[in-house]
């Protein structure tokens, strides 16, 4: 195990934020993960465990030990002539995963197409993109209780998944470190085609017919479209979730703001964070080093010497003229350290 002092994390998060970890780490191996544990906590320091840094925003230098996730790995379990279950370490990347699980012609993850991160942080946040979840095609999961370093199994309804959550943002915050993913995927493909423009733009690229290759294909051009690329301009993808409002709410609203989309969800109404920033006037504004993103306002971007702060200024000050002009509350999906 070798712990880095005083390290840079600039190029571990996708906002390119410049904050140092006092110590860090890489574990490759489930024995290796234990030594660093027993390492942070023998010198009593507090733990932060680093995926993709894809979904976090640094507000400061951390005084204590980054451990990052490097366990790979990807082993079939279980298969018969419909399903496969494959366990995936968490720290392969999330779409080269997709890309794997594609070639082998397995079915579930292709409209997760493209999404920056790793596959252990992948379950915390139940990622979600063009009508599919990560809860649609997990079995289970096997993480490290950071206290007493013992190994625990996760199944579907341990995880409690949710809109963009699970019990890892929840109860289990920060008490664990996952390790190992196993997916249930099909060998008979069912499309998901139904969300906005994934069928069309299917066709667009010249697939006839639909394929894992072709909803893939179609997945990752409209993202590109929309999203900007981590590597060239720092950010974490979406930084809101999508409020959920009451239906009279919604209602009232609608009244006022005749274009408001809405989707039924658990009883209310979910509306699109992105048309509430985008009505809010906030599309494209840049603020010094920090904006928000000119194609889709649920992004927010670091121009490159931005600071943690200065995006977590932006984002408040944002959610406070949502507030008063919708009275609607957004609410961060990026984890704050
Ligand atoms: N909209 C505007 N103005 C804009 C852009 C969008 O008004 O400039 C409105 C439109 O009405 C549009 C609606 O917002 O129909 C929703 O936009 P979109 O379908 O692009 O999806 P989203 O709600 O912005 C969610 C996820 C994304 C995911 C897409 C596709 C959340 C917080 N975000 O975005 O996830 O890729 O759906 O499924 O749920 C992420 O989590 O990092 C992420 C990118």
């Amino acid at each position: 195990m070798q712990i880095r002092e005083n390290f840079s994390l600039r190029h571990l998060n996708t906002f390119g934020l410049d904050q140092r970890a006092r110590f860090f780490t890489e574990v490759h191996s489930l024995e290796q993960l234990k030594e660093a544990l027993n390492w942070s906590k023998e010198k009593g320091l507090p733990v932060w465990i680093l995926g993709g840094g894809s979904n976090v925003l640094l507000t400061k230098d951390l005084e204590g030990l980054v451990l990052k996730v490097g366990i790979k790995g990807r082993e079939v379990i279980e298969e018969n002539e419909l399903e496969v279950l494959v366990t995936v370490g968490a720290g392969e990347n999330w779409h080269e995963f997709v890309r794997f699980a594609i070639s082998q012609g397995w079915g579930g993850v292709e409209n997760l197409s493209l999404i920056p991160g790793t596959v252990g942080a992948a379950p915390i946040q139940n990622i979600g993109a063009y009508g599919v979840e990560i809860k649609d095609v997990f079995h289970r999961l096997e993480a490290i209780d950071k206290d007493s370093a013992e190994s625990l199994i996760f199944d579907h309804e341990a995880c409690a998944f949710g809109y963009r959550d699970s019990f890892f943002k929840r109860e289990g915050r920060n008490r664990y470190v996952i390790c190992y993913v196993t997916f249930k995927l099909s060998k008979t493909p069912v499309y998901n085609l139904s969300y906005g423009t994934v069928e069309e733009t299917m066709h667009e690229l010249g697939h006839v017919e639909p394929s894992l290759i072709a909803v893939s294909e179609a997945i990752s051009f409209i993202r590109r479209q929309k999203l900007p690329d981590p590597a060239k301009l720092g950010n974490a993808g979406s930084f809101f979730k999508n409020p959920v409002i009451t239906s009279q709410h919604y209602q009232s609203l609608k009244e006022k703001y005749p274009t408001l989309p809405g989707f039924p969800f658990d009883g209310g109404m979910k509306i699109p964070a992105a048309w509430l920033i985008d009505q809010g006037g906030w599309k494209g504004k840049r603020w010094g080093t920090v904006g928000v993103h000119e194609r889709q306002p649920l992004v927010l971007v670091n121009y490159g010497s931005g600071k943690g702060r200065d995006i977590v200024h932006l984002s408040q000050t944002i959610s406070n003229s949502i507030k008063e002009k919708f009275g609607v509350l957004l609410e961060a999906e990026v984890n704050h350290w």
